[in-house]
């Protein structure tokens, strides 16, 4: 299958401070989806894409958007298949620039399977995972039961901003693109090439 056959699998960057650990999980995930083959992957970093606090005047299920930040941010969204979440946890909850970016829009969502990279301390973000689901299935997303956690994240980034690979993160990943695909096949029978 050729990279523009492929269900484009949009990887969102939850995190945006600086020293952030966030976009070297995301790269790291994004070699994943490569080796997978199931996906085109296409990362979205929230500290690039830069969204001011939710400025909309009229409620995003209109799609009726004055602000041209949220015209680019609903293009993006709104092209992909497939989401997945890297998130970190910040005080047992996901960040509030992702709460945020997922605020701005609701149609560009809908019916699209969601899965979750998470990563923290001792609970590897998991406290995170468990708020965001409320929140996904809120704008109708579909959430995949498959996820990757990766606990103790400082741990396993290196000074050039390298994973070290475990196998679980390696047969979480594959497990997570697996089942974010069999639900694509599902919910989009018509479109779905995975
Ligand atoms: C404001 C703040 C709150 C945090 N709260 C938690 C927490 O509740 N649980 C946890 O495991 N780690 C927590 N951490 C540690 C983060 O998991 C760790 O710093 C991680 O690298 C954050 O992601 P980021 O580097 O992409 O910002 C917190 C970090 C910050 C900055």
């Amino acid at each position: 299958m050729s990279p523009a056959e492929r269900p484009r699998l949009l990887i969102i960057v939850g995190s945006s401070r600086p020293g952030r650990s966030g976009h070297h999980v995301a790269r790291w995930f994004e070699g994943r989806v490569h080796e997978h083959g199931g996906f085109e992957p296409v990362v979205a970093d929230l500290a690039e894409i830069a969204l001011p606090f939710f400025d909309e005047p009229r409620h995003p299920r209109l799609g009726d958007y004055a602000h041209q930040h949220t015209r680019d941010w609903s293009k993006i969204v709104g092209a992909a298949d497939a989401i997945v979440f890297v998130t970190p946890e910040y005080n047992h909850g996901p960040s509030a620039v992702l709460k945020n970016a997922i605020d701005f829009l609701h149609a560009e969502w809908r019916d699209k399977p969601v899965g979750f990279v998470s990563y923290g301390g001792v609970a590897a973000g998991t406290r995170a995972v468990q708020q965001l689901l409320q929140i996904v299935t809120t704008v109708r997303m579909v959430p995949v039961f498959d996820a990757v956690a990766i606990p103790f994240i400082r741990r396993v980034i290196d000074e050039d901003g390298e994973l070290t690979t475990s196998p679980l993160m390696l047969s979480s990943s594959a497990a997570m693109l697996d089942e974010l695909g069999r639900l694509l096949r599902l919910l989009r029978p018509a479109t779905a090439r995975v």
